[in-house]
């Protein structure tokens, strides 16, 4: 019989499930629709929201999403996204809730975000129970060590107390968490032949986490690891933050940026604040405001070159940004397997395209991989050791860029690139194996 435990790896991007099935850690397939079956995209659609999206009174916002939440058609993963896709009015869509549950917002809000955390484990709980046709209702929740907040390790409480609740309302009876990094490194450990000082480093859209660690055989049954874990440390920025810079960085000319008035004057970057910021609502919120919209309106009037403009005012009337930042990330991730790529923006305008190469992704991406080496450094630092081997993990591991970056810095540590999206759902599920396995009381539905 399955296990009735499952690991979960609630991600800012995407999600996934795992369990044992005889014995052996299995990935759930979460997703049909998705070219990878076993990960889901962090992302739900909302139906039919009759009192329009398009409102900006916030608390009208928030009582149309509790509302719709509680009652409406919720589309998830891939089927929502595409749904979205067609009709970005009709509904309303929600990108990376992890994004927004350590954040600084009102209760209601918060509470909103909670009710689509529970659809979202419902869904995940559900598929899993279908597959493995057992009840589960204990599981590991793999979690980054720094969620998204402004309000430090108060935004982490927020946010780990809202996923437990959310676990427990969806029918988890036992929950415990699991650091994301940690949990990839006991993924690895299984592989390992001698105890090894390894630094597991996961780079994911929305976090980007190391831990230092000894791994080894003998210890990887137990469940105190503490004196073996040195150091672990996490940043609020991964691949969206690249994203972004990206976008303002080589994207933003086609909109105007860096263009004048008539009378010679620079169009401010206030114009394109909050264009690209898919994981910050009060700055998207913004963007979508009637002010900015009569912003753009005044500035297309006065400005030597209109046409820039007037994409950007498409990008504003037609609520584009999520297409616009799904198209800049593919390209991102094209950019890992070749040299050059077109940024095709036919959404916007019909022949709208831009080339992009690898080169320029390699410019704007250097600030986030100065922020990943402090965090690297201190994390040595704090582990007063070096490592014998890197594991790189999580979808901006795949870059090569970041690959010939650690390579670079660390030029003598063996650095192996390994289960991008696998590897924290299978620690998770080890951890819950340690924890649950002798509890097990298997109930098939
Ligand atoms: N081949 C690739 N090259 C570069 N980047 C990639 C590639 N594949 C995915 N990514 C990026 O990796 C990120 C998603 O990675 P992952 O699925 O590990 O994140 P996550 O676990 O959902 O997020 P987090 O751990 O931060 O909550 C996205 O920013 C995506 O654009
Ligand atoms: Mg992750």
């Amino acid at each position: 019989m399955p296990s009735d435990f499952i690991g979960i790896d609630f991600g800012t991007s995407n999600c996934a499930v795992a369990a044992l099935v005889n014995d052996q850690p299995t990935l759930i397939v979460v997703d049909e629709n998705s070219d990878n079956p076993y990960k889901i995209r962090s992302a739900i659609y909302l139906a039919h929201d009759e009192s329009g999206a398009d409102s900006h009174d916030a608390k009208a916002n928030e009582q149309t999403l509790n509302e719709m939440l509680a009652a409406g058609e919720i589309l998830f993963g891939e089927q929502g996204f595409n749904a979205f896709l067609q009709t970005p009015h009709e509904g309303r869509y929600v990108n990376s809730p992890k994004n927004f549950l350590g954040a600084k917002i009102p209760k209601r809000l918060l509470d909103s975000f909670e009710t689509l955390v529970v659809r979202f484990l419902s869904y995940l709980k559900k598929y899993a129970e279908k597959q493995l046709d057992i009840n589960i209702n204990k599981a590991v929740i793999a979690r980054p060590v720094n969620y998204h907040s402004t309000m430090g390790e108060l935004g982490n409480k927020q946010a780990e107390a809202l996923m437990l609740r959310a676990a427990n309302k969806v029918g988890f009876v036992d929950v415990e968490f699991i650091h994301e990094p940690l949990a990839a490194a006991y993924h690895f450990e299984q592989k390992i032949q001698k105890p090894t000082q390894a630094m597991v480093v996961d780079l994911g859209g929305g976090t980007s986490d190391v831990t230092f660690c000894l791994l080894s055989q003998e210890n990887a049954e137990k469940l105190d690891r503490d004196e073996d874990i040195h150091s672990t440390q996490g940043i609020r920025q991964g691949g969206i933050v690249c994203d972004k810079l990206l976008a303002s960085g080589i994207v933003s000319p086609l909109f105007g940026r860096g263009g004048r008035t008539d009378n010679g004057k620079a169009i401010p970057n206030m114009l394109f604040s909050g264009v690209y910021d898919i994981d910050n609502i009060p700055l998207m919120s913004d963007f979508y405001s009637p002010t900015r919209s009569k912003s753009i309106a005044e500035y297309i009037y006065q400005c030597q070159d209109p046409l820039p403009l007037m994409r950007l005012q498409r990008v504003q009337k037609q609520r584009l940004t999520h297409q616009l930042m799904h198209a800049i990330e593919l390209s991102k991730i094209n950019l890992s397997d070749k040299q050059q790529t077109q940024l095709s923006l036919s959404f916007i305008e019909s022949t709208l395209h831009l080339d992009i190469e690898r080169e320029h992704v390699a410019e704007t991406m250097d600030n986030w991989l100065d922020k990943m080496f402090v965090m690297i450094d201190d994390t040595i630092k704090q582990a007063q050791k070096t490592p014998e081997i890197i594991y790189l993990t999580g979808g901006m591991g795949l870059s090569p860029l970041v690959q010939q970056a650690l390579t670079q810095r660390f030029p003598d540590v063996d650095i192996s690139v390994a289960d991008a999206f696998s590897s924290v759902v299978f620690g998770a599920l080890l951890k819950a194996k340690r924890l649950f396995s002798g509890t097990s009381q298997g109930v098939a539905i």
